[in-house]
């Protein structure tokens, strides 16, 4: 069996929603400080629903491929379902990554969750301290 599915080659080699969002309402970036990968995801939400989505991504083809099925899934959803996306869903998505590059995936729910956060943050609106707890501040592993 390959090492990558056709999903994974297929979302690294031709990333969806590749680039930086000029009127993004929120932004979360976060990396990985062992293999020094970064991922940045840009939202624009409008009344609850991620209308647009837009990533950077520093690092492995793991990660490119995690981050565009990142968007691909929380596109035109309410912010929810962006809030809820687990990295476990990102893989399932991608028909699986090998176990060591787990923790790319990982990036995608982190840098979305930050961006969320971000975003409540900015339209003020009031946020679960608890819940977000993990991405809050400078978290990098
Ligand atoms: Fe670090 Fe993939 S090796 S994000």
């Amino acid at each position: 069996m390959a090492l990558y599915s056709e999903k994974v080659m297929d979302h690294f080699l031709h990333p969806r929603n590749v680039g930086v969002l000029e009127d993004a309402n929120g932004v979360g970036e976060v990396g990985n400080a062992k293999c020094g990968d970064i991922m940045k995801i840009y939202l624009k939400v409008e009344d609850g629903v991620v209308a647009d989505v837009k990533f950077e991504t520093f690092g492995c083809g793991s990660a490119i491929a995690s981050s565009s099925m990142a968007t691909e899934l929380i596109k035109g959803k309410p912010l929810s379902d962006a809030l809820t996306l687990t990295n476990q869903a990102v893989t399932e998505a991608l028909d699986g990554l090998p176990a060591h590059k787990i923790h790319c995936s990982v990036l995608a729910e982190e840098a979305i969750k930050r961006a969320v956060l971000d975003y409540y943050k900015r339209a003020g609106l009031p946020y679960d301290k608890e819940f977000f707890r993990d991405v809050e501040g400078g978290h990098e592993d």
